[in-house]
């Protein structure tokens, strides 16, 4: 069962108040009574419980007016009805202003008329502590979503902090990357000038000392001659050639697309590459055959095609003709439209199945502890694929050597 509401009735007139206390407890509301402003106001103060109040506008001490206005400054917010007579209908609108829910006339009709009005003050009070509630809510949720809000923007400052720094370690990787891809090229080059340096740096100082002594035949100074020319060539063609890769790596470093691009013959360009190399081919135990139409011209960077065969041969050396007295490699370089196809084929020990898929990959090698690093095929693969806008296969069985396909671009 509902609580009883409790109603206070301020009224100086004693049959008016009888009359209003013997409306409302007739429906069911328990009402107290006070018998002017100044009663009513003391009344209020301790009851906390109070549903509503009815009051009179014109009494002694303290007036109707004066009452709601001491109500509502003391924070209360308690609905009032107050009572008039239709002479003071300008007084009614004031109180209402003051803080008053609405007014009654008091007339023939005021029986019927004092309980519409009260059921409809206590709902709008109802709906109003229910809008108030509902307010709060709204404030409270409204909180938690400022809340979680700031927490997103937390998250998402975090994340970019994270991403800024992933970009950062991913540049720092791939500078790792660079700088261990130069020193893989370099090393080639830079090797076989070193040698040709020692042996011009011995034949010389043989001829010298034979100079000295007198001992230096004709045949001697003739066969030094030919020795220092070819270790001259040898040493510079090599230093170029480490200069070239230092120029087009620091185009990496600087902006992958601005290599510098030109057209070369293939063929002599590839015959170029064999010869700097001359000096790893065991007096020619091994051996490096062409087979490319002259005048066939490739529009590209040949600096990235001069690493990619520079690294295959260099395969072949080491892993394919390992422990091995002789061995053969051709490259068949055929025209296909707009591109053109190298075939690369080594007749080696080949590649074991199950290292086949891993070839490319960086740091995979064979012979780790033996100065291998596993970047060569790495390198060539994103020379290939990203710089030169072509593809790259490789076949291979154990003891059948192995079988590269390079396509290119003829422009590219
Ligand atoms: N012609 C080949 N014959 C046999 N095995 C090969 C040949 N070319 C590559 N391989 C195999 O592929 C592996 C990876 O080659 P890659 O050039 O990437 O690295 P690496 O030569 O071992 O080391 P790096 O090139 O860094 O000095 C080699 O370790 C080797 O096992
Ligand atoms: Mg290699």
């Amino acid at each position: 069962m509902d609580p009883v509401l409790k109603i206070l009735v301020v009224d100086d007139e004693m049959i008016v108040r009888c009359m209003l206390e013997e409306i409302l407890t007739g429906v069911g509301y328990e009402v107290i009574t006070a018998e002017d402003g100044a009663a009513g106001w003391e009344r209020l103060r301790v009851l906390d419980d109070l549903s509503l109040v009815v009051s009179d506008l014109n009494m002694p001490r303290l007036s109707g007016l004066e009452f709601i206005l001491r109500v509502r400054e003391s924070g209360n917010d308690v609905p009032i009805i107050i009572l008039t007579s239709s002479n003071e209908m300008s007084v009614a609108i004031d109180a209402i202003n003051k803080g008053a829910d609405d007014y009654l006339l008091k007339d023939e009709n005021i029986h019927d008329m004092l309980l519409i009005s009260v059921r409809k003050v206590l709902e709008m009070r109802q709906i109003s502590r229910k809008n108030r509630q509902l307010m709060l809510e709204l404030e409270s949720q409204n909180k938690k979503l400022e809340g979680t809000l700031e927490e997103l923007q937390k998250t998402y400052e975090d994340l970019k902090l994270k991403k800024e720094q992933l970009i950062q370690s991913e540049k720092m990787a791939s500078l790792g990357r660079l700088v261990a891809g130069v020193s893989h090229e370099i090393n080639t080059p830079v090797g076989i000038s070193v040698t040709g340096a020692s042996a011009l740096v011995a034949a010389t100082s043989q001829i010298v000392a034979d100079y000295q002594n007198k001992a230096m035949k004709r045949s001697d100074l003739e066969h030094y001659l030919r020795k220092a020319e070819e270790s001259a060539q040898l040493i510079l063609l090599n230093l170029s050639r480490t200069a070239e890769l230092i120029r087009s790596f620091k185009m990496v470093a600087v902006d992958q697309t601005s290599q510098e691009k030109r057209s070369v013959r293939i063929k002599s360009y590839l015959l170029d590459i064999v010869t700097s190399l001359r000096p790893r081919l065991k007096d020619n135990r091994y051996v490096i055959e062409i087979q490319c139409d002259e005048t066939l011209e490739i529009s590209s960077t040949p600096g990235a095609i001069a690493q990619v065969f520079t690294n295959l041969i260099m395969n072949s050396l080491i892993h394919g003709f390992a422990d091995r007295e002789h061995g053969r490699i051709t490259i068949d370089v055929l025209p296909a439209g707009d591109w053109v196809r190298f075939h690369y084929r080594d007749d080696g020990q080949g590649i074991a199945p199950e290292n086949l898929g891993k070839i490319f990959d960086p740091f995979f090698t064979t012979r780790r502890n033996q100065g291998s690093t596993g970047l060569g095929l790495n390198i060539i693969f994103n020379l290939v694929e990203q710089n030169l806008g072509g593809t790259i296969t490789c076949e291979s069985l154990p003891d059948q050597g192995v079988f590269f396909v390079v396509s290119l671009p003829m422009r590219a």
